[in-house]
């Protein structure tokens, strides 16, 4: 991004994808953390006079328009945080969005609705992917740029992250190095002990990242639902809580290898169905009842975990404990959240959810070293996969 600003940018039109898929409820932004993360790199290509286009996508729309997955909300919330109007193109690469283009002057920021309403954004076929990485490349002009901001997508090989950097001069943005750099801290040498805390629901989605973890960390702590999978993976019933049945094998081999590392959960808060106002109870971990479900982890584990990050020199978490957003199980994710908020240890929290967590429940940003706005993309990166967005740009970044 430095290299583009020397160029001078006054003018002229940059392409920007940033990840702006936030919560939403409604259409009322329920955490706007990935807005406001966006911002610098945005606000120093206005203020220098580029025209700003920004692309962006909200939630996973299968390639045609859907007025649930409009960006409007997130507009709105841009042009609140930046202090002037981001007009919103009413589609992707149209005529709408010409017109928006073609109406910015220097220094005004616009946004172009959902990219994923477009079917060639995500499509498996490279050709198709290239041609809207044309026209994206094409809504700039002469003289256009694109910049390379949004973090929780570089691991995703879309036209309007990977395509897009090799139908335009492209340029790592302020956000993509800055995760960069801190990631690069865990996977280097990480201070002892190093503490990892995952949660969330599915093992299937986190299998990748725990192998790759486990040679390194001191401790790996297993809450959220995929914690169930490694309670089976001990032979206990888990009643009616998350399991995948066809991940209990890899569970059991991983507890037996890494006996030492590994902990999980020693009780678990049940609950009779899947609702706030369901009937709870916490109980040991091997005596959940026949059709109760575990949806936090009790406080006895809560306070293992909290110890052992307390001990912790380096610490990264991902994936809640429990389902904070009902507050009966919310209890185990904001317990790791504030051990983590007090430790001393270099923090990172890594993920839409955990990060979500740590704002919506409150606790206060700067307690933690770093909040990624990456989910899926810190994990690949500390799996020591290569991220398309990330290679592509001429260099890495
Ligand atoms: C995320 O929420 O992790 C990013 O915005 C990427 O979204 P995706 O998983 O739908 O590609």
């Amino acid at each position: 991004l430095e290299d583009l600003l020397a160029e001078g940018v006054s003018g002229r039109r940059v392409l920007v994808r940033s990840d702006l898929n936030v919560p939403l409820d409604g259409s009322t932004i329920t955490d706007d953390g990935r807005v406001r993360a966006a911002l610098p790199t945005i606000r120093s290509l206005a203020e220098a006079g580029a025209r700003v286009i920004v692309a962006a996508h909200l939630g996973r729309p299968k390639g045609t328009p859907e007025a649930k997955y409009s960006l409007r909300p997130v507009a709105d919330r841009l042009g609140e945080l930046l202090g002037k109007e981001v007009r919103l193109a009413g589609d992707v690469v149209g005529e709408q969005a010409r017109a928006v283009v073609a109406g910015l002057a220097d220094g005004d920021v616009a946004l172009l609705e959902n990219v994923r309403f477009d079917p060639r954004e995500t499509s498996k076929v490279e050709d198709e992917r290239a041609e809207l990485a044309r026209d994206l490349a094409a809504l700039t002009g002469e003289g256009g740029a694109f910049v390379s901001d949004g973090f929780g997508v570089v691991h995703r090989k879309q036209a309007s992250v990977y395509d897009v950097a090799r139908a335009l001069p492209a340029y790592a943005g302020g956000l993509v190095l800055a995760e960069l750099e801190v990631l690069s801290k865990l996977t280097g040498a990480p201070q002892r002990p190093y503490v990892v805390v995952l949660g969330g629901s599915k093992v299937s989605d986190k299998l990748a990242v725990i192998e790759a973890l486990l040679p390194k960390v001191d401790r790996l702590l297993i809450g959220g639902g995929m914690a169930f999978t490694f309670l089976a993976a001990q032979g206990h019933s888990v009643g009616s809580s998350l399991l995948e049945q066809d991940y209990v094998e890899t569970a059991r081999k991983l507890l037996a290898e890494h006996a030492d590392k590994i902990v999980v959960p020693s009780d678990v808060v049940v609950a009779d169905k899947f609702a706030a106002d369901a009937a709870t109870d916490t109980v040991a971990a091997e005596k959940i009842p026949d059709g109760w479900m575990g949806l936090d982890i009790g406080p006895r584990t809560t306070e293992h975990f909290a110890a052992e990050v307390a001990a912790a020199k380096t610490v990264f978490w991902n994936g809640p404990a429990g389902v904070f957003e009902m507050a009966p199980f919310a209890a185990g994710t904001k317990g790791v959240a504030q051990a983590i908020a007090d430790s001393e240890a270099f923090s990172v929290v890594g993920g839409g959810d955990s990060a979500a967590a740590v704002r919506v429940l409150g606790l206060p940003e700067e307690k933690f070293s770093h909040i990624s706005t990456g989910g899926g993309a810190s994990l690949e990166y500390l799996e020591g996969k290569e991220l398309p967005g990330v290679a592509v740009l001429e260099g890495g970044a």
